[in-house]
Formats: structure tokens, sequence, C-alpha cells
């Protein structure tokens, strides 16, 4: 791709993504989950956002829901659609930090290199990244949207954990094992860590 944005000027804000944050006590991060299909990436991500919420914080979850069917819905399931989905959704999740979010997103992001691209996107300590830990024996036994029974029937290509990669994170910052912790563990977990980083106050 040519890089269109050579003569782009970048101009320096007068207020920063701090003064953005305001009065919420929260350090801008961004919770990047990552796990194959029905590991609980969407469901631990979800109660943890009603928790931030319930604590008074401003948070913003990006999830399929409102990328895939948006600003993504001319991508499909190929090595080089999946690239450049988590290329957008980590471009929007530093801007929607920029703007002081804590921002959650839940993402197969099956690939090691494109997690760690979006980290580089990031000031350092802003990137935190979340294992959605489930096996794929346990993920299809879940198959909750049946997805898995389809892949294996050949009814859909291309499927994380059948025939396409997920590389699982080498030194994620969290590790939330669904096969050991309810959701409500896993949304604890993530919390701690959270206030042990000065994210949350
Ligand atoms: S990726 O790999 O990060 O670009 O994928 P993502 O944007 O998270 O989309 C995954 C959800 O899309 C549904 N789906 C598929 N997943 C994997 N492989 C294939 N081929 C596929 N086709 C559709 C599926 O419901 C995924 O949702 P989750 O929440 O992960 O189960």
């Amino acid at each position: 791709l040519a890089d269109k944005s050579r003569d782009v000027v970048w101009h320096e804000h007068k207020i920063n993504k701090t003064q953005r944050a305001g009065q919420k006590a929260q350090r801008p991060a961004v919770l990047w989950f990552t796990g194959l299909s029905g590991a609980g990436k969407s469901s631990v991500a979800n109660a943890l956002e009603q928790a931030l919420f319930q604590r008074g914080h401003h948070s913003y979850l990006l999830d399929g829901d409102n990328v895939r069917h948006g600003l993504n819905r001319d991508l499909g399931f190929t090595d080089e659609d999946r690239v450049e989905n988590i290329r957008r959704i980590g471009e929007v999740a530093g801007l929607m930090a920029d703007a002081g979010l804590v921002v959650l997103t839940a993402f197969i992001s099956p690939f090691r290199s494109d997690r760690a691209m979006v980290r580089e996107l990031m000031e350092p300590g802003e990137f935190v990244e979340i294992h959605v830990k489930a096996s794929l024996e346990t993920c299809e036994k879940r198959d909750p949207k049946g997805l898995y029974a389809k892949a294996r029937a050949g009814a859909i290509r291309h499927f994380t954990g059948i025939d396409s990669p997920y590389e699982p994170p080498e030194d994620p910052e969290i590790v939330v094992d669904t096969e050991k912790l309810s959701v409500e563990e896993g949304v604890d977990v993530v919390l701690e860590y959270l206030k042990r980083r000065g994210i949350l106050h």
C-alpha cells in the first residue's frame, strides 16, 4: 500500500488525553481481549464494561457488533482481511484512548504480529493484552453459535482453530482461563490488574 499520508501535516492538539480523561479517576488504556471463538471474550469484556460503568469510569467496547457490521463490513476471514480488520481496530482503539477512554476490544485477533503492531501504536503501559483462554475442544463443545459444527461440515471456510490458525499470546499481561474461572472471577482478575497498574484509581 502506498503511504498517502506523506503530505498530511500533523497538528499538535491543545488538549491532551489525560485532560480528556478528566476527573474520571482513570488512565486511558486499551484492554485487548484475544482468544478463540467461544472462549468467552465478549462475555468477559461486556461484564467488565458493566463493572467499569458502575464504578463511574468512561469506557467503550469495540466488538464484532459495532465493527464488522460497520467500519469493517467489507472484510471477511481470509488472513489478509483479518490483518486489515485488526489494523483498523487498532487505529480506532488508539484514537479512543487518545479521547481519554478505557477501550475494550473483543476480537479473535489470531496473529501475534498484528497484536504486536497494535501494541506499538499505543504508549508504553497503555496496551493490556488479555488472553481469554479455553482449549479448542472446550470451545467446540460450547459452540454457542453453532459455527464449529458448520466449519467441521465444510459450510464455513477459514474458521479459526479448524482451517485457520490461532497464535496464542506468549507473554500477555493477563490470562483469563474460562475453563477454571467464572465470568465474574475473570472480571475481578482484570480489575485487580488495572488497579495495581494505576489505570483505575
Ligand atoms: S478476527 O480474526 O479477529 O478478524 O475475527 P473477529 O473480527 O473477532 O470475528 C470473529 C467472529 O466472527 C464470527 N465468524 C468467524 N470467526 C472465525 N473464523 C471464521 N471463519 C468466522 N466466520 C464468522 C464468529 O462469530 C466470531 O465471533 P466470536 O465472538 O469470536 O465467537
